[in-house]
């Protein structure tokens, strides 16, 4: 069997590793822009091919599954599904576990997310609008400043996935800065605009969504266009420093409980989230007329005016979530993904091991907003030294040169996992383990990671927020007003922004 993957970062050698140990001894190919070295170890290892090539170009994949003979291709990245690599793969007669373009919509489009969430009626929801010009979203702004209370604490953000970049969120509640925060939503929407012209694919520019507060997770699962597979909860944290300080990041590092579950989300939340991302798929479906087959997550978050509230949608695996899972994965994924493109995934016993796992990210200095400068030093591991210490090196944006030395390739460098009975345990182990300096630039340029992953003190504090959270959702709940959103202003009178939300999408 011929197994082809897309896309060239940690979560891709993750999945790359869960095929590779699979019982059916496939012969693992490869495309992606940078040549992964973990990944290619693998596809050495197995027989296979790997080519770099830009993997947001559908012919060119397409071409080279054909020639190579795949059986399966699999998409790691976002990218990869919004420029229809699923749909010319398939197209040619290959299967692919990967969300055609259509579908992916869900992901690309968080202002489409949001419509249909609405449209469908499905928990979790927040109050959004969203405009095509700078000008559009002041002059809206400007209408609303004294009718609309709920403008005024917003997350901004460009209406189309970002990569990880671009999302502000402006908490406005003292009266004497007010004038400050207007300049600076102003200018976060001046820059959300430009940075969105750079993308042909969407019209709508600027999202401004109901800002919220509480704990975050993902829920990441396996779809096949009739079932949908959850997968133990992952929390990632974005910030680039500890205490959740410093720029966001894609994911410096992320965790799991055991169980399913993380220590601070319960069965019942967990069920609920699965039910929003079952609803989400069911409308997806329901109007693209495609067929999901492949993964999909919702990243979460618990708040008190909705309980578990959905922020944005996956049509792939986190990273780093991706790794977490596909760590703790014990049944074969290639059953998983010839049970997907069958639609039979409801009859498949999907496991993960009973486990929790800590996930760090190592990146260069100036990730993440000085790419530049954490681009193209060469790197050093001493793997053995991540073995000794019980854990495992998962290799990112580093590119492996024809001569066998490395380059850091700007983005998160190295993940570095490990298991524990609980993520305190395996935090502690990736400590150890770092302290030994196994990774390097060997020009002396310097890494930073996050100690606090997964650490005693994160685990409570999340906790801390969750109860309080959880105390008023419930709180709600007993009352029937769980979602309810009222505003009363003087001389106005009674403002239900929701019923204003549900008559604009009507329009
Ligand atoms: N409505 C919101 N209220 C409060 N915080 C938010 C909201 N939307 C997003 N955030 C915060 O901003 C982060 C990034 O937003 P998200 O929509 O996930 O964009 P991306 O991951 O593409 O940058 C979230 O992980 C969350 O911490
Ligand atoms: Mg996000």
């Amino acid at each position: 069997m011929k197994i082809m993957g897309v896309g060239g970062g940690a979560r891709e050698h993750a999945l790359a590793e869960a095929i590779a140990r699979s019982t059916y001894s496939p012969k693992v190919y490869w495309v992606s822009e940078l040549r992964n070295p973990g990944i290619y170890r693998i596809v050495k290892k197995t027989g296979g091919e790997y080519a770099l090539a830009k993997t947001t170009d559908p012919i060119r994949v397409a071409e080279l599954a054909e020639r190579w003979g795949i059986d399966i291709v699999v998409v790691g990245p976002e990218e990869p599904n919004f420029h229809g690599i699923p749909d010319e793969v398939e197209r040619r007669g290959i299967p692919c576990i990967g969300a055609k373009q259509k579908l992916s919509i869900i992901e690309m489009s968080k202002a489409e997310m949001r419509r249909l969430q609405w449209r469908f009626n499905i928990p979790g929801k927040l109050l959004f609008k969203t405009y095509r010009s700078y000008e559009e979203a002041i002059r809206d702004l400007e209408k609303h400043a004294e009718t609309l209370t709920w403008l005024q604490n917003v997350a901004l953000k460009p209406a189309r996935q970002a990569g990880g970049k671009g999302v502000k969120v402006v908490e406005d509640v003292q009266a004497y800065l007010r004038k400050e925060k207007r300049q600076f939503k102003e200018r976060h929407i001046r820059w959300i605009e430009q940075y969105m012209s750079k993308y042909g694919d969407i019209e709508e520019r600027i999202l401004i969504e109901e800002k919220v507060w509480g704990p975050e997770y993902t829920l990441q699962c396996f779809v096949d266009g009739k079932t949908v597979v959850g997968m133990p909860l992952v929390q990632d944290n974005k910030h680039a420093y500890e205490y959740d300080i410093g720029p966001e990041t894609g994911g410096m590092g992320s965790y799991t409980g055991k169980g399913y579950l993380l220590p601070f989300i319960t069965k019942e939340e967990y069920d609920r989230s699965l039910e929003i991302v079952k609803a989400m798929v069911n409308a997806i479906q329901k109007v693209t007329g495609e067929r999901y087959h492949g993964f999909i997550a919702g990243q979460m978050m618990l708040t008190e005016v909705e309980g578990p509230t959905l922020i944005e949608m996956y049509s792939r695996l986190g990273d780093p979530e991706g790794v977490n899972v596909m760590a703790m994965l014990k049944t074969d994924i290639i059953e998983i993904f010839e049970a997907i493109i069958d639609e039979r995934l409801s009859k498949v016993k999907i496991e993960f091991s009973d486990v929790a796992t800590v996930v760090k990210a190592m990146a260069p200095k100036g990730y993440p907003d000085f790419r530049d400068l954490a681009k193209n030093h060469p790197v050093y591991v001493d793997e053995k030294v991540i073995e000794e210490a019980g854990c495992k090196l998962y290799w990112g944006s580093v590119h492996l040169n024809e001569d066998g030395s490395m380059k850091s390739g700007g983005s998160r460098m190295i993940e570095i996992l490990a298991f524990g009975d609980s993520p305190q345990e395996a935090s502690v182990k990736i400590e150890e383990c770092l302290k030994k300096k196994p990774v390097r630039l060997l020009d002396g340029w310097q890494l930073f990671y996050r100690t606090d992953i997964g650490s005693e003190e994160m685990i409570r504090k999340r906790t801390e927020i969750a109860e309080r959270v959880r105390r008023l959702y419930k709180y709600r709940e007993e009352r029937g007003i769980l979602g309810k959103r009222v505003d009363w202003l003087p001389k106005v009178g009674r403002i239900d922004p929701v019923k204003n939300l549900l008559e604009e999408l009507k329009r």
